[in-house]
């Protein structure tokens, strides 16, 4: 017998890279570049033979594990160099355990339990023999009519940096090439949530010093937490599509942030440049693709049909190839699928495990945003007697799982209904959907539902959308409660009885007439798996609500865009214009930046989230009036809990600079954080802040502290505060 060597150490994965670079033909090398959808079920003749030949990187969204883990030993054993395939897929919200849209899980305003999240939804996904997924989104939207505000993390960039940065983090775990880790991806870079009119795929226009402190920042973010891959978006930006734009992939995302994973187009959006104007045709598109640094295509094949060409007229650097696969690789070897060695096709088990159905519940508590609460009508005693469960949403498993489910199981998701009948027995909940779809205009089952109300002693009425009514292309230009919704409440409200209402939706909706109805409001989204046990929780008092938006609710369509953080105008309007009431025009009085027909502030500010206790922000200090580069202050207020439950506060840091090279948003959030406070209990929350946290792009694009001063807020939400003010001295 030998002895035991030592394994020789793996070869740094640069050397592999040129190593296997030197032996890849052309066609190899467009066989990486390339990304298909179809993988046959099982796999087809066709298949096999296009793997064995290096004809394909990747597959998305394609076969089963059976499926996927025969291709890849195909790659591996009999590609002519072994180069596997990488699988990609859309887990957005969880896989199996299906989590709350991510608009939901934002509201949560909890890094850790996002990130413990996508940890479960790279866990199950990795098991299946995935290797990547398509997540996270980290689009900045002001806009509720743009169907895909569900898969943001809402509006505002601090926030979404954090949680997206948190998503990378649990799809990647500690390592890349752990089994139970996959790669994420930034997409969609970038600007699409700006989509104009917010019609999806639509032109947006951003000025650089907005693309820099608004769009960009999240992708940044996710970048230093080290995503591996990044997706270039359906959008033309600035005139140039994004799957085409030199400036954000070239000079942004590898000349200043020194990226070196791969960048995958959406779907078609190298050759969807045709349309857009901007390339002539295929050749054309492929060309631009790759010029301005998309190493893979997805879907389409211009890359695969015309690169070879353009190489042999001398229009294309072989340069620009090679270094496309070379990202393509690096991924690859990162993630140690040269080294795994063919997986094991692994069945889905029984049922889904217990932890990951606790951390899809915890996310779906947190993520419900307590709207209104007249007289404390939340919670409610559990030993009311009769509940009627009222609503097309109050039982429908596709809907609650939201808009980008592709591997949840409806039979598996637990309802608001079923949470309670489980809960209370069937005897002391009556039920009547009332509407049979949140589209539905027919009154017939109103008198169902009346009848159920009348003989209970509570209402719980569950409204919204559809899941299909949001996602991708699924842009609204209305954004009131579809169907007949309004008109039962109406009918509910005659009885008397107190209407609690529950919103699943995913996007901000103008829901007004009801609200003014309704005793309590409670804003759901689309909360997956575990969402009808957590919303029961919440209303029964098992658990206290906590979360606060991250999108600014309007009161009508018509005001969108509204954003909290705005620039205001020279003429804003003053405190005794509030009020306006909605739909008829007031007499027009004064030249002020409002409308004639409804007060110009928004329904329910970013922010903004009610508890079953209360709060109090007071006292707030600086620990000194002047800020110099390099130190850093502290900023602290006591914030007190004032009511008689104990709860979680989120409590948020904002500033404004009221004057500067550029002007600055009337306020902008700077931190936050989640803190826990017994009934009656005061904390002093603290904050440091140094030059750094407040630099903003001056007017050459410049990012710094400019000297002057800063007003600064400890709140509850973006309105409300305990402010102050501080000086950054040069
Ligand atoms: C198009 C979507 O824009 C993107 O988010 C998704 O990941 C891809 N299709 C793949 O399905």
């Amino acid at each position: 017998m030998s002895p035991t060597l030592p394994a020789a150490p793996p070869p740094d994965i640069e050397q592999r890279i040129n190593a296997l670079l030197a032996k890849m033909t052309l066609d190899e090398k467009l066989g990486q570049m390339s990304q298909a959808t179809g993988l046959a079920v099982p796999l087809s003749e066709q298949n096999k033979e296009e793997i064995r030949k290096g004809r394909w990187g990747s597959f998305l969204n394609a076969g089963g594990a059976a499926e996927r883990s025969e291709a890849q030993r195909i790659a591996l054993k009999e590609s002519r160099l072994g180069i596997p395939l990488i699988f990609g897929r859309d887990v957005i919200h969880g896989y199996r355990t299906v989590l709350p849209i991510p608009l939901g899980q934002a509201a949560s305003w909890d890094p850790e339990l996002v990130q413990a999240g996508a940890r479960v939804a790279g866990r199950e996904a990795a098991a299946a023999g995935l290797h990547w997924t398509f997540a996270p989104m980290l689009d900045i939207t002001r806009d509720p009519r743009w169907g895909r505000i569900a898969e943001t993390l809402g509006e505002d960039p601090l926030v979404t940096s954090r949680l997206g940065a948190a998503m990378v983090r649990g799809f990647q775990g500690d390592k890349l090439d752990a089994p139970d880790s996959i790669a994420a991806c930034a997409k969609h870079y970038v600007g699409y949530g700006a989509a104009e009119g917010g019609r999806d795929y639509n032109t947006t226009w951003i000025p650089e010093i907005q693309l820099r402190e608004v769009f960009l920042r999240s992708f940044d973010a996710a970048r230093k937490a080290g995503v591996a891959t990044f997706m270039s978006a359906f959008n033309n930006l600035n005139g140039v599509p994004t799957s085409g734009n030199e400036f954000t992939l070239r000079q942004v995302l590898r000349k200043e942030w020194k990226f070196d994973g791969f960048v995958v187009s959406d779907w078609n959006s190298i050759t969807e440049m045709i349309p857009h104007g901007y390339a002539a045709d295929e050749k054309d598109a492929a060309f631009k693709g790759v010029r301005a640094g998309v190493d893979m295509e997805m879907v389409s094949t211009s890359y695969h049909d015309n690169l070879k060409a353009l190489l042999a007229a001398g229009k294309l650097d072989q340069k620009l190839i090679d270094d496309a696969v070379r990202n393509i690789l690096r991924v690859k070897f990162r993630l140690g699928l040269f080294d795994k060695g063919v997986p094991v096709a692994a069945e889905l088990p029984a049922a889904p495990e217990e932890a990951a159905l606790g951390v899809a519940k915890r996310l779906a508590t947190e993520s419900l945003v307590l709207l209104k609460n007249q007289n404390a009508t939340l919670p409610l005693a559990k030993s009311i007697g009769k509940i009627a469960v009222i609503g097309p949403l109050a039982n429908s498993p596709v809907d609650q799982m939201g808009s980008w489910v592709m591997d949840g199981q409806a039979p598996e998701v637990r309802t608001p209904l079923a949470a309670l009948r489980e809960r209370f027995g069937e005897f002391r909940v009556a039920w009547a959907a009332g509407l049979k779809t949140s589209r539905d205009s027919s009154h017939d089952g109103f008198a169902e539902a009346v009848e159920a109300a009348r003989g209970a002693d509570a209402v719980l009425v569950f409204l919204g959308e559809e899941m299909i009514l949001s996602g991708e292309a699924h842009s609204r230009a209305y954004l009131n409660l579809p169907g007949a919704q309004e008109a039962l409440v109406d009918e509910l409200a005659k009885t008397g009885k107190p209407v609690i209402v529950v919103i699943l939706a995913g996007r901000p909706l103008t829901f007004q007439n009801v609200a003014v109805r309704a005793s309590a409001v409670l804003y759901a989204w689309h909360p997956g798996t575990m969402g009808g046990p957590a919303i029961a929780d919440v209303l029964f008092g098992d658990a206290v609500p906590s979360g606060k938006l991250t999108v600014t609710f309007p009161r009508t369509v018509g005001q969108v865009p509204i954003y909290y953080a705005h620039l205001n105008t020279g003429r804003p309007p003053s405190e005794s214009e509030l009020g306006i009431p909605a739909g008829t025009p007031v007499d027009p009085k004064g030249f002020t930046s409002k409308y004639l027909d409804v007060d110009f502030t928004p329904e329910y500010p970013f922010g903004f989230g009610l508890s079953y206790t209360s709060f109090e922000y007071t006292n707030l200090a600086i620990s000194t009036p002047q800020l110099r580069t390099g130190t850093r202050i502290e900023i602290s207020a006591d914030v007190a809990n004032t009511g008689t439950r104990d709860a979680d506060e989120i409590v948020q840091l904002y500033m404004h600079a009221p004057a500067g090279s550029v002007a600055r948003p009337v306020r902008e959030l700077k931190d936050f954080r989640r803190v826990h406070l017994k009934a009656g209990e005061k904390q002093r929350v603290a904050f440091l802040v140094g030059a750094g946290d407040i630099a903003a792009y001056n007017a050459t694009l410049q990012l710094v502290a400019e000297p002057g001063k800063y007003q600064v807020w400890i709140a509850p939400d973006s309105v409300r505060g305990a402010g102050g003010e501080f000086t950054v001295v040069p």
